[in-house]
This record gives C-alpha cells, structure tokens and sequence, in this order.
C-alpha cells in the first residue's frame, strides 16, 4: 500500500474513530498525517484541551518554561499554556497542511514557534514537554527511538507529562494501544524515570477509564532501582521515593 492509500474503519474506539486505519503497513510520515488533515479524518482530535493536561498544566509554576508539543495536532493545550502566561511554547508536527495553519494563527505571538518538521530529528531543550495521542500515533518499534528523542530534548531536570493509552485497540494502528507494563521497559531503558504513570480519572468522556497520565524526567546517578507494584518491573526513581517505598514496604512486614 502507497504512503497515500489510506484505509479507514469507523468504530468507536476511545474517541480515535475517524484515524484509524485497517492494517499498518502505511509509512506514517509526512504524506499519512497531511492526508488526514487535508481530508477531514482527525477523529483523535477532541477540539479542546484535555482536562488531565489541563490539570496538569495548572501545576507548573515556572510560566517562562520552555514547553514542547510534539505532534502537536490542533495544539489545543498550547492555547491554554498561552492563556495562563506561559511565554516559551514550540510545537512541532510533520504535517505541512495543519503546520500552515497553526502559523499563521500565531503569526504575531512571539511567545509560541510552531515547526515543521519530523520530531525524531528535532533538536532544543526543554523543561516541560506535553504528551497526547503522538506517543501512540507512532509504529511501536518506534518507541524507544521516542524514549531516547525525549531523553534528548528534556532539560537536566525537564519533564515529560501527558497521556498514554491503557487500552487494545481492535485493528492495527494508528492508534497503537498497550499498557504500563508494556511501556515502562522503555522509558527506562531509554534513559528515563517514570515518576508516576497511573490511569487518570480526567480524560476527556470517550477515553474514560483507558488512558495513562504519567510524568517521567531524565534518570540521574543518584536514582535508585525500586520495583513497580503491579507489574514487578524495575525502574528507576528518586532516592527520596525508594526510601518511601521500603518504608512502606518494611511497615506491611
Ligand atoms: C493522532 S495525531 C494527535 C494530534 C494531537 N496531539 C492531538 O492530540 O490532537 C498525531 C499527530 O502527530 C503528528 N506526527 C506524526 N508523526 C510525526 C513525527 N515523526 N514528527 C512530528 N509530528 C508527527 C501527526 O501529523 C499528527 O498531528
């Protein structure tokens, strides 16, 4: 199948109808995702912040961060980062036609740079970068080239937050599912510390119940090895956090 064939199915998964495709020997490049655009089948685009980003968001202090958005779509949570003050945000997507239109939206923003451009070859430092439906916009064999570009791009004590499917989606992707115990393997050999990856109660109604809100900064020498609850894999976390977890540990004892 050509890069411009797209097949698509409607069900109702997780509110991802419309992107779907039948089987994935697609190249998801730049071609697919312009397609997508360009014919209307943005069915993962839910036309407004998520709210679990949007909690998120609300967290951080630091309004001069530097905030990264990679496949950033319709990049609804950068208009809630430029409406709460923050003053540094880049987005970056491989799809010329929403690129285009996103730029001259922001035209004359200085505190937003949208770019054109394939995230496993952008280069920049971050202190936050924003995960939404990307991580699983990609073929998974991609998934530790992700890891490793977000190791890359993240700032000594930076961030990575956002949102992951908890769920099998019944075709082959795009979207790509799977679960937490099929993703920390990744983020830690990558080089990164999942600091927390739980199922959030805040997504937004059709991914109720199915996504991973988690939060992941780049691994230090003084990390510790401590072992996930449910899933028994290793990962690395603050020293702070295993002393908590062997405390906790030690008090069941
Ligand atoms: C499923 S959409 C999600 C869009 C947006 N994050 C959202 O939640 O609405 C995946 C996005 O990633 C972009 N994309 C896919 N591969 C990319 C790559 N290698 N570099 C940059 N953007 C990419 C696509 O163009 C598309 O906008």
């Amino acid at each position: 199948m050509s890069e411009n064939q797209v097949n698509t199915v409607e069900t109702s998964n997780a509110g991802m109808e419309a992107c779907c495709v039948v089987q994935c020997d697609l190249v998801l490049g730049e071609n697919y995702w312009n397609n997508q655009y360009e014919s209307g089948k943005t069915g993962w685009d839910l036309g407004m912040a998520s709210p679990a980003l949007v909690k998120y968001i609300d967290t951080l202090e630091n309004k001069q961060a530097r905030v990264l958005i990679p496949g950033c779509g319709n990049a609804y949570e950068a208009q809630y980062l430029l409406d709460q003050g923050f003053t540094d945000v880049t987005l970056i997507d491989i799809a010329p036609a929403l690129v285009e239109k996103l730029q001259s939206k922001y035209a004359n923003n200085p505190h937003i740079q949208v770019v054109l451009g394939d995230f496993f070859e952008f280069e920049g430092q971050f202190d936050v970068i924003i995960e939404q439906t990307f991580f699983c916009a990609i073929q998974p064999y991609m998934r530790s080239e992700y890891v490793k570009r977000m190791r890359k791009l993240l700032s000594a004590e930076g961030e990575l937050a956002g949102l992951l499917f908890d769920t099998r989606f019944e075709f082959d992707g795009p979207p790509f599912g799977g679960c937490k115990c099929e993703y920390l393997p990744f983020f830690d050999e990558g080089g990164l510390r999942v600091d927390e990856m739980e199922i959030t109660a805040n997504s937004a109604s059709p991914r109720a119940g199915k996504e991973l809100f988690f939060r992941a900064g780049v691994k230090k020498s003084t990390d510790a090895c401590v072992e996930d609850a449910a899933c028994g894999i290793k990962q690395y976390a603050s020293i702070a956090e295993k002393l908590q977890w062997n405390n906790t540990n030690q008090d069941k004892k």
